[in-house]
């Protein structure tokens, strides 16, 4: 069944209306930004990111650029990595394909990964200054790899002349939240989900 779904923000006038007409709230996400206002915040953005990437080189991970070479393991990560996440109407993850990811660099897209002996176990992707996903293999979460592979992200971006970054998520989702404002991120956004009863 196709449920009618609004995704309005929490400060929308056409709220109160919605919920009072027989919609429920099934699910809150968040929009978050990083300004840099000139290039003396960009060049401390810089530095602080590197020291999160050096942590993870330091453990004897490689960070790099994803290429399209990297396409079968993205899709392999991806697919072994989603099943616990939380989601909302709003930040719905459909997995990426193997000729999805051969086709980020084409799209305009980045992405960055830690490799631990060769094999992939993180990435962050996104286009221009907005963030697309960060994922991180079940084994190695809680060690960095997520800030680690963010802040590579980050840095490409900023390194090319974004000064305005973007990432959003499920609320539920702490993890990527708390994670998202270890580098730099201030929530600007909440939203809402609504269904109709
Ligand atoms: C969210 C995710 C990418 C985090 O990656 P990670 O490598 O585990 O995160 P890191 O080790 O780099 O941690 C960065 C911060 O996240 C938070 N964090 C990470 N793991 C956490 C955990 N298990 N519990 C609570 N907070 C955690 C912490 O605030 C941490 O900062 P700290 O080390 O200073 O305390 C990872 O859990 C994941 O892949 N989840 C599934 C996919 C997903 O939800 N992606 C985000 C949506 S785009």
């Amino acid at each position: 069944m196709l449920l009618e779904t609004h995704v309005l923000q929490d400060t929308d006038p056409d709220l109160p209306a919605l919920i009072a007409g027989g919609f429920d709230i099934v699910g809150e996400s968040w929009g978050a930004e990083l300004l840099l206002a000139d290039d003396a915040a960009a060049r401390r953005a810089i530095a602080a990111l590197r020291a999160h990437v050096d942590a993870v080189a330091a453990a004897g991970l490689e960070v790099r650029e994803l290429t399209p070479a990297d396409a079968p393991a993205i899709a392999a990560l991806d697919a072994a990595s989603w099943a616990d996440v939380p989601s909302t109407p709003a930040t719905v993850h459909a997995p990426t394909s193997e000729t999805e990811a051969r086709d980020w660099t084409a799209r305009g897209h980045r992405g960055f990964g830690a490799f631990d002996r060769g094999a992939l176990v993180g990435l962050c992707v996104g286009s221009g200054g907005d963030n697309g996903y960060i994922v991180v293999a079940p084994t190695h979460r809680g060690r960095g790899v997520g800030r680690a592979v963010t802040a590579a992200w980050m840095l490409a971006a900023i390194e090319a002349g974004e000064r305005a970054l973007t990432a959003g998520g499920a609320t539920e989702n702490t993890r990527s939240l708390d994670l998202v404002r270890t580098v730099g991120f201030r929530v600007t956004e909440r939203w809402l989900s609504l269904q109709r009863r």
